[in-house]
């Protein structure tokens, strides 16, 4: 009896053992496909509701008035381009890289819409380099054929600069000695609606197609709303 029961019991553990092993077998995958599967749900999550703050305070948090000098050394504000829906830079002539990257991004992203879309944006380059980012420079700058077509290149006086950069919470500052000294400045495109509100932003190096699809997206609700 004795080694029955002890042959038993030893068999139910080594079935249990199995048996073990099998759930595990069973349960890995199961549980990296479940966490797959929770990844991709707060993914999507996070970018169906990124907009989502910013539109409920209703209130505009980027943005706000401005007074600047065109690269055709007219004074404009904020309101001179009401109607017009605004993709805005904020970068610096001189700037070796990551201003023309940006701005032949945003040109590419504005090849791909059709006239009639294209001709709902206004591109502005903003410089946080007025010191030597005069007007005359800009507008020599803002006219290459690599850059957005119709691109006003904006200056001012430091201030007025300052003041702009600040409404729309860009950070710049010089870095550097003498006449090539360079400028640490955020790399973001910013995209206001024709009445200057905030919309969206595009991160430094966003592809082209995604901007292209996401200001047609934005012509789509501005029709039917
Ligand atoms: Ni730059």
């Amino acid at each position: 009896m004795q080694s029955f029961w002890s042959r038993l019991s030893g068999g139910l553990r080594q079935f249990a053992a199995g048996r073990a092993w099998v759930w595990i077998l069973l349960a890995a995958p199961m549980v990296m496909m479940l966490t797959f599967l929770a990844l991709m749900a707060s993914e999507q999550g996070d970018t169906v509701q990124r907009p989502a703050p910013v539109r409920v305070s209703g209130e505009a948090a980027i943005g706000g008035p401005f007074e600047l000098v065109a690269h055709t050394g007219e004074t404009v504000t904020d309101q001179t381009f009401r109607g017009k829906a605004l993709l805005i830079y904020f970068g610096y002539t001189y700037c070796p890289d990551v201003c023309p990257f940006s701005l032949q991004i945003l040109a590419s992203a504005m090849d791909r819409l059709s006239e009639e879309e294209r001709s709902a944006f206004q591109p502005l380059l903003i410089t946080v380099d007025p010191e030597r980012d005069t007007v005359d420079q800009l507008a020599q700058y803002v006219t290459s054929p690599a850059f957005p077509d119709g691109l006003i290149g904006l200056t001012g006086s430091p201030e007025q600069v300052a003041a702009a950069a600040g409404a729309y919470r860009v950070a710049y500052r010089r870095a550097g000695e003498g006449d090539d000294y360079l400028m640490d400045h955020s790399s973001i495109i910013y995209l206001m609606d024709a009445e200057g509100n905030f919309v969206d932003i595009f991160a430094h190096g966003s592809d082209p197609q995604m901007i292209a699809a996401r200001l047609q997206d934005f012509l789509e609700q501005n029709r039917s709303s």
